[in-house]
């Protein structure tokens, strides 16, 4: 393999290990409960790529059992053999066992279920799941994750930032509600836009900006900005870009973007590029450009690029979503070749030629 393949691919299995936090967890789930308080009632929710033991979201949902009245919650993991990664611990949990197989615990995932009341508590929670090892590794392509995925209703996780097309497309296959997390980044993939811009896929509604903190392997290199190591010795990154992406219906999803007019934006707008200017019209397509979401103009009836934060405030009520300015998917849409050769959207300005970063189109709707 070549060694800069190599690399890559290096760098994408250790974004591989990011382990989300309970608070994310509990906040996203809130927005779709107030929604709809009953979207988890009598519903099979499987969470693969996880890591049973001191998953979060394993936690979450087992605490929760009873209130969202699940039917089954089914997690899974994906054997340390099988991973980039070789960082792994086999927890008390496991070792302290009378399934715990040291052979196994390397080469086999695992699957935790939680569907009745096993120690006669008189309520399901934590202390009823039941583990054993997959006959496998716990791959989420594998014959025996995919019979798991087909029993559930609802896909959650955060699956491997490196599988994330992959992932979208498993669950697409066998037409699945989901909540999983990724990167804002992924909604340009030419796999994952068509999904977004036919409303079959959307953001979630807690997070829109900043980074937020990961859980990460001890042997995780802490050279970025943004790390912490907490009293326990932990350690925790900040990633930026972090959306949670669903089919879940939430109230966000629905509300118009409250938008000043052009001659407003002209006048008012904190933006200096459009304050006292207004609007560049591209070069290779008949659109106007819109570099910050917040300046759209909300009379304008034509088509405008706008970056693709966009979608944190989409509402298909609203909106329409022509296409994207970038790519492969940028040439089927018409866009003419720029002052590089290239299908993507070009500007000119004082007579300086350029490519916006990551333009969606987009048009109002009537
Ligand atoms: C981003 S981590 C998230 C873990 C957990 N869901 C969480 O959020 O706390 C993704 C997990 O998927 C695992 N993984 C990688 N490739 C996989 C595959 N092909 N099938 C299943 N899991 C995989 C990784 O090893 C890692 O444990």
């Amino acid at each position: 393999m070549p060694r800069s393949l190599e690399l890559r691919q290096a760098r994408a299995a250790k974004k591989d290990e990011f382990y989300t936090q309970y608070a994310d967890i509990q906040k996203e789930v809130n927005a779709y409960l107030e929604y709809n308080p009953n979207v988890f009632r009598g519903k099979t929710i499987l969470l693969p790529c996880d890591d049973p033991e001191w998953s979060n979201f394993t936690r979450f949902f087992a605490e929760n059992f009873e209130r969202y009245g699940l039917k089954k919650l089914i997690s899974t993991s994906f054997a340390v053999e099988s991973k980039q990664s070789k960082w792994y611990e086999p927890t008390l949990f496991e070792t302290d066992s009378p399934k715990y197989d040291k052979d196994k615990t390397r080469t086999h995932g695992k699957i935790f279920v939680l569907d009745r009341d096993v120690n006669n508590s008189g309520r399901i929670d934590i202390e009823d799941l039941q583990w054993e090892y997959l006959q496998g590794d716990g791959d989420f392509r594998s014959k025996e994750i995919k019979a798991l995925r087909d029993e559930a209703d609802i896909i959650i996780t955060n699956p491997p930032f490196s599988l994330f097309r992959e992932f979208v497309a498993w669950i697409f296959e066998a037409n699945k509600q989901f909540l999983i997390l990724g990167n804002i980044n992924n909604a340009c993939y030419k796999e994952v836009f068509p999904l977004m811009q036919c409303n079959k896929m959307w953001l979630g509604p807690s997070i829109s900006s900043g980074d937020r903190e990961f859980r990460v392997p001890d042997e995780y290199p802490l050279e970025a900005a943004g790390w912490r190591i907490d009293d326990e010795g932990i350690h925790y990154i900040k990633v930026k870009g972090v959306r949670w992406f669903t089919n879940l219906e939430h109230g966000r999803h629905h509300e118009p973007y409250k938008l000043m007019t052009m001659a407003e934006n002209i006048k008012y707008s904190k933006h200096k590029e459009v304050k006292g200017i207004g609007y560049l019209h591209y070069d290779n397509y008949d659109a106007i450009d819109v570099p910050h979401s917040d300046a759209i103009p909300s009379d304008y009836e034509g088509v405008m690029g706008v970056p693709v934060t966009f979608f944190d405030k989409y509402c298909p009520e609203q909106y329409e979503i022509v296409g994207i300015g970038t790519g492969e998917l940028a040439g089927a849409l018409g866009i003419k070749k720029n002052y590089r050769g290239r299908t993507d959207l070009a500007l000119t300005k004082d007579g300086v030629s350029s490519c916006p970063y990551s333009r969606i189109l987009i048009r109002k709707k009537q």
